[in-house]
């Protein structure tokens, strides 16, 4: 089967870069990503392409490349489901904010009006690709509502999770680890289907590294992932609290550790926490998915990574706070990143966000930086919380545009996010400019405390 047609529903921080990859290495074959969202999808066609609604390396010279050649942004979602031969659904996921399953479990409603509206228009038969991250056995309830609602036409549901991390997101594409892809490989019908997407892939990914299975094992597979990914992080903030406490330090831990080959030294950066959209939401629905099979055991074990997450950044905030002489009321508090990691715009989930709100609950004045984040969302993230008013949050929390300015006259700068260019600012600037004693707390252990020691900050990182 030879696919001519894509449509891509959702122009997120997975559907945009993804398709535009695919329509750079497939140029023979029409890309249409659409999205609800207007605005998003104006940004995704303005004319300067360096005002493309997600940030990351390298993504909008493939989007000026693809663009209007067979890359395409519409707001027609009808139209592109239609003339589709693979649907790909790129929605988000996000944890659900009510009824049962509220705070756990993954909210699919955004899924279900995808597979409806897919059923409504198609008059020919389709390939729809779950992109999303979803719970397991998934597919069997879109494949249900799209057989069941739909024109008479035949479905085949695949399941491509995928694994791109946002910052990296057009390497980890262009040169992915592995390709996952899930099918009903018991029928003909579903080899069929499942090998036209390999096929795609086929263009650019070495064969050997794309896998297929069947769809539960693909649709486990990414939540797995991606609790395992989470729990190395929550392993190695774990032991920062206990360098702190006894004189270890935890990158030389983490080294150490790291060169056993079994264990590797990947993801064992110490930091104030994880965020991002995904670690979170999926590990909540894994401990959920377990729960509802009664696996308490197994639910409880995976629980135990977010606690350890959230008491990262709660304990980093406290921290600020007693240094501070146990008071950082009406004292002036840089914040240096706001992102969740570097080389995104994306803040969802980001540790900034909580580590701010407990310094604003302790009565902080709080002055915020970002290279790439705007100060539109640093207010929305912090109403999302309802701790305070709006008007509140904007006149405790100022967002300036250059880091000189935002620790100017400062008691204490927080780093936390790794963006490069925090590293080579001009630290004796900074430090010249502050109230002294200078605090400076790296959430990333991102500086080089000695040499900002030698400066006279007052330097603290993450276990040590
Ligand atoms: N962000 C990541 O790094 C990442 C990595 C791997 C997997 N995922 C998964 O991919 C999925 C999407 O994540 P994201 O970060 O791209 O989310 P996102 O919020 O950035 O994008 C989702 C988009 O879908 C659109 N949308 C929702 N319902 C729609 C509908 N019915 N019709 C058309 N458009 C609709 C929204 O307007 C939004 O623009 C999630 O399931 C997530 O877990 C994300």
């Amino acid at each position: 089967m030879e696919i001519n047609n894509i449509c891509c529903i959702g122009a997120g921080y997975v559907g945009g870069p993804t398709m535009a990859v695919i329509a750079q290495k497939c140029p023979e074959i029409k890309v249409t990503v659409v999205d609800i969202n207007e605005k998003r999808i104006a940004d995704w066609n303005d004319e300067d392409v360096e005002n493309i609604p997600i940030y990351e390396p390298g993504l909008s010279e493939i989007v000026a490349e693809a663009r209007d050649r067979n890359l395409f942004f519409s707001t027609d979602v009808d139209a592109a489901i239609d003339k589709a031969d693979m649907i790909f659904i790129s929605v988000n996921t996000p944890t659900k904010t009510y009824g049962i399953g509220k705070g756990m479990a993954a909210d699919l409603k955004y899924i279900e009006l995808c597979a409806r509206q897919i059923a409504r228009v198609s008059t020919s038969d389709k390939i729809v690709v779950e992109k999303s991250t979803l719970p397991v056995r998934t597919a069997e309830a879109l494949k249900n509502i799209l057989d069941n609602t739909g024109n008479g036409v035949n479905y085949q549901i695949l399941s491509n999770p995928e694994f791109l991390a946002e910052g990296t997101a057009v390497a980890d594409l262009m040169n992915p680890d592995r390709v996952l892809i899930g099918g009903d490989i018991e029928t003909d019908n579903g080899q069929e289907a499942v090998q036209a997407l390999v096929d795609v892939y086929a263009h650019w990914v070495p064969k050997d590294q794309i896998l297929t299975t069947n769809v539960w094992s693909s649709e486990l597979s990414k939540l797995t992932a991606n609790a395992f990914l989470a729990q190395r992080v929550s392993s190695i903030n774990a032991m920062s609290e206990l360098c702190e406490k006894t004189g270890a330090d935890v990158n030389e831990v983490a080294k150490a550790v790291g060169m056993d080959s079994r264990i590797g030294s990947k993801f064992l950066q110490s930091s104030v926490g994880f965020g991002g959209s995904c670690f979170q939401k999926d590990i909540l629905n894994l401990v959920y998915i377990a729960k509802s099979f009664g696996l308490e055991e197994v639910a409880d074990y995976w629980e135990q990574v977010i606690i350890m997450n959230d008491h990262q950044k709660r304990r980093f905030a406290a921290n600020i706070v007693k240094t501070l002489y146990n008071t950082v009321s009406g004292k002036k508090i840089a914040i240096l990143g706001w992102a969740f990691k570097k080389d995104t715009n994306d803040t969802r989930e980001s540790a900034a966000i909580y580590v701010v709100d407990y310094l604003l609950n302790e009565q902080a004045e709080v002055v915020v930086y970002d290279p790439k984040v705007k100060p539109e969302q640093i207010y929305a993230d912090l109403d999302y919380l309802n701790t305070r008013s709006e008007k509140e949050n904007r006149d405790r929390v100022t967002v300036l545009n250059t880091p000189y300015e935002a620790c100017e006259e400062a008691h204490a700068v927080a780093v936390l996010t790794e963006w490069d260019e925090f590293k080579d600012y001009n630290w004796s600037k900074i430090y010249d400019d502050m109230l002294k004693p200078a605090f400076l707390f790296d959430g990333r252990r991102l500086l080089d405390g000695k040499k900002k020691k030698e400066m006279g900050f007052e330097y603290y990182a993450i276990g040590s």
